[in-house]
């Protein structure tokens, strides 16, 4: 059955971003804020890691103080370690995620250690935030296949994934950093997951890279999954993920909620205009075939 209302996690701004060199602080504030009038609910507006890691996302403090904040809207980050939750703090985020692999070769391409040692790492991040009561999302990345180890076991996945939800994440975004997967190997790999975690702590974070990730996405829904991250115009990547090209795009994820009757409660329009708009800055057009097709209306 498919679920009655979708949360949409906007990660464009974090990880459409990140891959992008020539974008100033300035555009990325002017687009969380067009994002922000849209309906989102829970848009992601920076990392903070190291620069020497991903140096896009070393403005990130002055991107979330200088965004106009709208209530009733999460503002996330990305904090892998406890020197970036504290910036984070310092910031005034109001959710934060820690983020692991489901594969060791992705992990120690990512963030330098061991799937084991990640999860150590996180529990002083854990503490801390919940010190300051943060909520933390965790991510899992590879969840499907890894571009240095090929497939991942669907056990595998959902043995980190509880270990995610145990160290106190609310909700763990399941990722196929690569957008090699199709539906099947998705049901697979949910079902593993959700032996383990309820459906109301899965999310799915899909890129597009193999033309995909609507049709997982679709499977997803079909299985109960009620929160999709996107990036509006399909922005992104990921620096560690040769060829990972952007996630699923925002517009087309909202068309396929319109067309199935799931609310969203975002006004599809007025994404594709924050789209053409960051897009523009950026010297490229949308990815999302939905904007492209609003556009030549
Ligand atoms: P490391 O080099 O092992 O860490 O990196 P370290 O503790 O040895 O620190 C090295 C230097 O970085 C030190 O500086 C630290 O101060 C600094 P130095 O003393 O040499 O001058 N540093 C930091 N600076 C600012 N903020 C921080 C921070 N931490 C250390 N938080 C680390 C380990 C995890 C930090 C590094 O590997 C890292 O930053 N990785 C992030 C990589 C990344 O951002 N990847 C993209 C996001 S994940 C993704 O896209 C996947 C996802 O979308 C889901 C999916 O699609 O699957 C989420
Ligand atoms: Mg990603």
């Amino acid at each position: 059955v498919l679920p009655a209302h979708v949360t949409i996690v906007e990660v464009g701004a974090r990880d459409g971003l990140q891959n992008e060199e020539r974008v100033t602080t300035a555009d990325k504030v002017n687009f969380i804020n067009l994002l922000s009038k849209t309906g989102l609910k829970h848009i992601e507006a920076g990392a903070f890691v190291s620069p020497k890691w991903v140096p896009q996302m070393a403005d990130s403090q002055s991107v979330i103080t200088q965004i106009e904040r709208t209530s009733g809207i999460i503002y996330s980050a990305l904090t892998p370690n406890k020197q970036g939750l504290e910036l984070a703090i310092q910031s005034g985020i109001d959710h934060v995620a820690i983020f692991g692999s489901a594969s060791e070769g992705f992990s120690q391409h990512n963030i330098n250690c061991s799937v084991s040692e990640s999860l150590k790492r996180f529990e002083p991040v854990m503490l801390l935030a919940k010190q300051y009561n943060i909520p933390v999302r965790g991510y899992l990345s590879c969840v499907v296949d890894c571009p240095f180890e090929g497939p991942t076991p669907p056990e595998k996945v959902a043995s980190v994934a509880r270990e995610m939800i145990d160290l106190g994440c609310y909700e763990v975004s399941l990722g196929d950093t690569i957008g090699t997967g199709t539906p099947l190997r998705i049901a697979t790999m949910l079902e593993s997951v959700n032996q383990n975690i309820p459906i109301n702590q899965l999310a799915v974070h899909f890129h597009d890279t193999w033309g995909q990730a609507l049709a997982n996405i679709y499977q997803a829904l079909s299985m109960g999954v009620s929160v999709i991250d996107s990036s509006t115009a399909g922005l992104g990547g990921c620096p560690y993920a040769d060829g990972a090209s952007g996630n699923v795009a925002t517009e087309d994820v909202i068309y396929l909620c319109q067309g199935l009757g799931i609310e969203t409660g975002i006004d599809l329009n007025q994404v594709a205009e924050a789209g053409w708009d960051i897009c523009q800055r950026l010297g490229k057009l949308p990815s999302s075939k939905v904007s492209l097709a609003i556009k030549a209306r």
